[in-house]
């Protein structure tokens, strides 16, 4: 997953979403280290035609080690389902990826947005003001909460609700802190969005075990990444807990393949 430079690469094991592989690169192990490095320096050197080959090849050495040590951090085996840090790697949901969100969530028609919303991970905030803002500029649900654990990201949300339109102003709650800590607003919500493509997979096992016992029966949790099993070993499925794949996809800032989430429903 390539992301924002802030933020990084979240490449991980090889997968298919959308139609679109992703290589693996391996910082940790060696032999894999030193054939991604030769790799990424030929690629450098060849997409840069031009120049005599003693320049190219150095500004290409030196670009390359840019690029690897300060990407290297970012790929954690924290058994996140992208290998990535779930706060240095950052990317977010386009305006057109939430456009989509209530469908994928199953709000159409007469069962337009209501209730609440909460986006775990929430970063700048425009998720959740989207979801506060009335239609059709927005999805107008009665409450929109955001949990962030970045505190810049959540004082640039904090700025950007204070911009907001003043009806969807006061429907908004943004939160400091890791959703572990804030596992209430699970309780009230309607619809929760998250993006856990970087979460580590105790963490990603506590949501789903939280929402599975604390939200409202036929609340839903959209994922991108599928929600580990039980702890419990001899559960295969989450108990509590209905999944579907819509058809509709997610668009994300940092890949031009949508997301085919993953929709949780609490039964
Ligand atoms: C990929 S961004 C998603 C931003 C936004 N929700 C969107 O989809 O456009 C994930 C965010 O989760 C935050 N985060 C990571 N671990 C967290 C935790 N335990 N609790 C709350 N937020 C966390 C990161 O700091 C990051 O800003």
């Amino acid at each position: 997953m390539q992301r924002r430079r802030e933020a990084g690469t979240g490449e991980g094991a090889p997968r298919e979403e959308g139609g679109a592989e992703v290589k693996t690169s391996s910082p940790s192990a060696e032999p894999g280290m030193w054939s991604d490095l030769r790799e990424t320096f030929q690629d450098l050197v060849d997409a840069w035609p031009g120049p005599p080959v003693g320049l190219k090849a150095s500004v290409s050495l030196v670009a390359m080690l840019v690029i690897y040590f300060n990407l290297a951090p970012m790929r954690v085996d924290n058994g996140s389902a992208d290998s990535c840090d779930p706060v240095r790697t950052y990317g977010e949901i386009t305006e057109r990826g939430m456009q989509m969100l209530t469908t994928v969530a199953g709000l159409t028609g007469n069962a337009a947005p209501r209730g609440g919303f909460v986006d775990i991970g929430s970063g700048n905030g425009r998720l959740v003001i989207w979801a506060a803002t009335p239609s059709p500029e927005g999805a107008g649900f009665a409450r929109s909460s955001g949990v962030e654990l970045q505190l810049e990201r959540h004082q640039e949300a904090l700025k950007e609700a204070a911009l907001a339109p003043s009806d969807a102003q006061d429907k908004i709650a943004l939160v400091r802190g890791s959703i572990l800590h804030h596992l209430g607003l699970l309780s009230n919500a309607s619809v929760v969005y998250w993006n856990n493509l970087c979460f580590p997979s105790d963490v990603a096992r506590t949501v789903a075990e939280e929402f599975s016992i604390r939200a409202p029966l036929g609340a839903v949790l959209v994922t991108l990444a599928e929600l580990p099993h039980s702890s419990r070993a001899e559960e295969q499925t989450l108990p509590g807990l209905a999944v579907r794949r819509p058809d509709e996809l997610l668009e994300m800032s940092w890949r031009e393949a949508s997301y085919r989430p993953f929709v949780y429903t609490r039964v």
